[in-house]
């Protein structure tokens, strides 16, 4: 059964650990972030872009393989399948496709119009039970085509949207999706302090969690992020295992080009990105 993340985000943050969200594309990396989760006693959080949504054909679909794949692999541990990065219009089909979890991106929008959509989204997953994650001030790097400079959030503008009752809350804190760049300044931690200042105990969410240095992961789970977002980093480990299969001539040799076989290191290799992951978060037995 899907669960929110409400639960699983305020036990992180009382006790001092981050859950990992990991984005999913398709079953493989689904089965993959599922079975590592359980393996290692950790609760997770599916994230799903609305890209993926759309690639994996619409959100129906997605409840379904995911509510089935718990069933059908055993899965115990606590799961809660999210909206990455949402519209308004995206969470409110997430809510009625069965989602657990809905993200709604408002930072795009002046902080008035901002506050007014997330208030509403607010009573509508508390009626539903659903957690809520909310957004202030752009994360930067490109994400389904959209390009955020990595702004630092205002901490008054992030106790404005904590505030009104959402279950976790995203910051930009100079970070960025995908690759750093050489040049990158690293976290600004200075704007954590003060958002976690003003916020309490909410938890807050770290986006772009490919290549962000395990001291800085550390540091910004002390500073009181309980979530941590990856997704690029499981895309690179999936390419970079299948390249090494096809180099290798792999699916020339037997029946290699089945597609469980050809698929399979791949998969392993999300496995071993999320192992570490989970290791580096502190998530592991807190399920
Ligand atoms: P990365 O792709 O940089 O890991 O970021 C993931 C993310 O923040 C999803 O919202």
């Amino acid at each position: 059964m899907l669960v929110s993340a409400k639960e699983m985000l305020q036990k992180a943050k009382a006790g001092h650990y981050a859950v990992g969200q990991f984005n999913i594309n398709n079953l493989e990396w689904t089965k993959a972030i599922l079975l590592t989760a359980q393996e290692m006693n950790s609760p997770v959080i599916l994230g799903v872009s609305e890209g993926a949504g759309k690639y994996m054909c619409g959100y129906k679909t997605i409840v379904g393989m995911v509510e089935g794949m718990i069933e059908g692999l055993g899965i115990t541990v606590p799961v809660a399948l999210h909206l990455d990065h949402g519209s308004y219009e995206g969470a409110l089909k997430c809510i009625e496709a069965g989602f657990s979890s809905v993200m709604f991106d408002g930072s795009h929008y002046p902080i008035d119009e901002n506050i007014a959509k997330t208030k509403e989204l607010v009573a509508l997953c508390n009626e539903k039970g659903i957690s809520l994650e909310a957004e202030v001030g752009s994360i930067g790097g490109e994400e389904d085509g959209v390009i955020g400079a990595g702004e630092c959030a205002d901490p008054n503008e992030c106790k404005m949207i904590a505030d009104l009752g959402v279950t976790m809350l995203a910051a930009g804190i100079g970070n960025i999706h995908g690759k750093y760049p050489a040049n990158w300044p690293g976290l600004s931690f200075e704007t954590l302090d003060a958002i976690q200042q003003k916020t309490g105990a909410m938890p807050l969410v770290l986006h772009g969690g490919t290549g962000i240095p395990a001291d800085m992961i550390a540091k910004a789970i002390d500073l009181g992020v309980s979530k941590i977002n990856v997704n690029t980093e499981c895309q690179l480990s999936f390419a970079a295992a299948t390249r090494t299969y096809i180099e290798e001539g792999k699916d020339l040799q037997g029946k290699g080009f089945d597609p469980r076989k050809l698929l399979a290191p791949g998969t392993e290799a999300i496995k071993a990105t999320v192992r570490e992951k989970i290791t580096l978060f502190g998530s592991a037995n807190k399920a």
